[in-house]
């Protein structure tokens, strides 16, 4: 069946994509866009068109899966202005998501009118790219420079209210949207002449006059852009305008286009988009599986993560119980949530009336008889396992046998819990990352004995929750945690070598980490893995110990951001890390104390041995099935830890390396500091037959 139908509405042509699930711009659709656009004109019967979509959505853009294939005519940019030059008034019927493409085609459309609830946007940042059919030159025009700029470098749509004041939209229908478009072209069919988004000329001359606006642009999106390069590449093509006449202007813009879609950042990019998709599929519970109804849920433990967690319920409309041992911990729990609701509401983020209802769906209560009625109950309290066990067998013996027991532990053995209940199939990690309401990964941990029927409602859930649930199995510190263990040693045994806090977090800072480990620590507190570390036993002699620096620290009371002291200092009350000349005596002092003679450490050593010390742990966490595909390690990266999105993640990284330069340099880095080092046997592999891990997920897709 075509991908574009037309048809006809008394005087009115309708054009219908028709290309599930979201409309995208193949080269089907672009050309069935074209002909039906022809076929419009030349029926001497039809006065006016309208562009209309069936399915779930307007066009949601290109079709990102031909990025990597030579761009096949007709090009976007070339449909879209000849429905721009159409004698006949074009109407946009927007409803969904008109994002990208989709939008910049609706651009190029006389008219514009949309449902209620409809976004509209240019997303193209996140993908490394740019809108490169005319966007950055006709939304401009139209709406003014700043909103544009502002749409266009963030990439966040913006709601059809919105839209409709700043001249996007037309009109907002009520009803059905094609009939609503219908009349509305069947009014304006006759008015001339066409208003094109190209014409509109005030916002240009306005803009003309305040040039400088483009270098604060330029500043402000360097500042923020962690060494992504497309934001900066939006910016330059929306300041072509001021440079050049229109037509010149979208012949630069697609060349502009062309060069972000071939770099290593967008595939990144790219990559990062489907990996989060792929996330959901999982091999032996596929779409469809059953699932059971989370309607009211419990969390155990009212501290900070506990918390964080039932605001994410809340968030999402699940009624949630904040349980605790004392009512005084539960009160400061709820405190606690009110007063980070109420911070969103001051910055205007969420209405008074949308924090009461949030607020209202959690109680707090010390009573466990509560716990009878609810479908899970996750439980988020200290990491120590008999208190878990003694946790479960009580859940066990209270909650209902369908309801589902989960814990948020971040290093302990799932299944060792799941025994101390006599319904291990139903016991599940759910392990969110702090703080729980704002980041996105949830870590979905699969016991030996978990259900399937279990697998699926956590995965559902981690959507309905606004997470991007990535399931892996049981092991010490599962995907996220056990890497970023392999990332601290060597980030602490540099400096121990003779690097400084502030060497580390510049390299890694300027890799594009949103923070450096040493600033992460001070974050989180320096006493956390202290007093970890502190009832582990300690490495037998000879091997090395990566808490030299940090316990020294800690005896010391430098925790970090709260004592106004960690690995940096810090103002009172200011989070801005200062190097402190304290540190570094103490660094020296512990060097000295461990024997190593301090010496120069290059960045690229820094940034090697930290990337293909995480690389390594990632390739035996694949090789062991504890993650199901490489492209879910980078999901957990980019999701939970801060990694750069224009990285790609981890694995992504490494295959831009290649398989045997990180090979080579890990069996190197072996010789030089030993068994640390180990080599994944998978990473041998892929280094020996010159394949690399996305190459691994295609042989275990296939
Ligand atoms: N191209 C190809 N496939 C796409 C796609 C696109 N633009 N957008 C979504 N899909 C696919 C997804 O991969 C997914 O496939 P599977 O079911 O096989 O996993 C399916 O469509 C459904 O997508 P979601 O699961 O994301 O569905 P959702 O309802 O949660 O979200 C959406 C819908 C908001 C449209 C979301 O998919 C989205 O944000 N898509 C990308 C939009 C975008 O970035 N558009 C700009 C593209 S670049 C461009 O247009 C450049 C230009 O200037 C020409």
């Amino acid at each position: 069946m075509s991908k574009v139908e037309f048809e006809k509405r008394g005087a009115i042509g309708v054009i219908f994509v028709d290309y599930p699930p979201v409309n995208a711009l193949g080269q089907a659709v672009r050309q069935g866009l074209v002909e039906a656009l022809d076929q419009g004109l030349a029926d001497p019967e039809v006065s006016a068109l309208v562009l209309a979509c069936r399915g779930r959505t307007f066009i949601a853009g290109a079709d990102i899966t031909e990025f990597g294939k030579p761009p096949e005519p007709p090009l976007l940019g070339d449909a879209i202005l000849r429905y721009e030059e159409s004698p006949k008034a074009i109407v946009a019927a927007l409803f969904g998501t008109a994002l990208g493409g989709g939008l910049e085609v609706a651009l190029g459309c006389h008219y514009r009118v949309a449902s209620a609830g409809t976004k509209l946007g240019l997303p193209e940042v996140k993908l490394g790219i740019l809108p490169g059919a005319g966007g950055t030159q006709r939304l401009p025009r139209l709406i003014g420079f700043e909103k544009a700029l502002d749409m266009i470098v963030s990439g966040d749509p913006i709601g059809v209210d919105d839209a409709k004041k700043l001249g996007l939209v037309d009109e907002i229908v009520t009803g059905d949207l094609v009939d609503g478009a219908v009349r509305f072209a069947a009014k304006i069919a006759t008015v001339r002449p066409l208003p094109r988004a190209r014409d509109v000329a005030h916002h240009l001359e306005q803009a003309k006059t305040n040039p400088g606006f483009f270098d604060k642009a330029t500043k402000d999106a360097r500042a923020k852009s962690r060494g992504a390069r497309a934001p900066l590449r939006c910016i330059e093509a929306v300041r072509l305008a001021l440079e050049v006449p229109f037509e010149e202007a979208l012949l630069r813009e697609r060349a502009l286009m062309r060069e972000a879609r071939e770099s290593v950042e967008s595939k990144a990019m790219r990559h990062v988009f489907f990996a989060e998709r792929a996330a959901a599929k999982i091999p032996d519970v596929p779409e469809g599986s059953e699932t059971l109804a989370i309607k009211k849920a419990a969390v155990l433990g009212a501290g900070t993560m506990g918390g964080g967690i039932a605001m994410v319920f809340a968030n999402a409309g699940i009624p949630v119980v904040l349980v605790d041992r004392e009512a005084a911990f539960v009160e400061k729990g709820l405190d606690i949530v009110k007063k980070n609701y109420a911070g969103t509401v001051k910055k205007g983020k969420l209405s008074q009336a949308e924090m009461d209802a949030r607020v209202g769906r959690i109680t707090g209560t010390t009573d466990w008889d509560g716990l009878a009625d609810v479908d899970l109950v996750i439980e988020a309290v200290f990491e120590e396992m008999a208190l878990k066990k003694e946790i479960f067998g009580k859940l066990d013996k209270i909650c209902k046998p369908t309801a589902i027991l989960a814990t948020n532990t971040s290093t302990l053995d799932v299944n060792a819990i799941a025994r101390s209940t006599s319904r291990p199939s139903q016991v599940i990690g759910l392990h969110f990352f702090s703080p729980a309401n704002v980041m996105r990964l949830l870590e979905v941990v699969r016991g030996k004995e978990t259900s399937k029927t279990v697998v699926a409602t956590s995965m559902k859930l981690a959507k309905q929750l606004g997470k991007v649930g990535v399931l892996v199995g049981v092991c010490y510190g599962f995907v996220g945690n056990r890497m970023l263990h392999k990332y601290y040693r060597e980030a602490n045994f540099l400096i121990q070598e003779g690097a400084l806090p502030e060497q580390l977090d510049r390299v890694m800072t300027g890799f594009g980490f949103a923070m450096g480990p040493c600033a992460t620590s001070d974050l989180a507190g320096i006493d956390v893995g202290w007093r970890i570390r502190k009832e582990q036993p300690k490495p037998p002699a000879g091997e090395r110990y990566m808490g030299a620096v940090p316990d020294r620290l800690a005896e010391m009371g430098r925790y970090g951001q709260k004592t106004n002291a960690g690995f940096y200092k810090y103002e009172a009350g200011s989070r801005t890390p200062v190097p402190d000349p304290e540190v570094t005596a103490i660094i020296e002092q512990v060097s000295k104390e461990l024997g190593i003679e301090r010496r120069a450490v290059t960045d690229d050593e820094i940034l090697e041995r930290c990337m293909f010390a995480m690389i390594n742990e990632g390739a035996k966490i694949l090789d062991e099935g504890i993650a199901l595909r490489a492209s879910d390690v980078d999901t957990v990266w980019i999701n939970g830890y801060g990694f750069p999105t224009h990285r790609g993640g981890p694995m992504f990284y490494a295959d831009t390396v290649g398989a045997a330069k990180v090979l080579e340099r890990i069996l190197q880095f072996q010789k030089e500091f030993g068994g640390v080092w180990e080599p994944s046997a998978l990473l041998q592999r892929l280094a020996k037959e010159g394949k690399s891990f996305a190459g691994v997920d295609a042989e275990r897709a296939s």
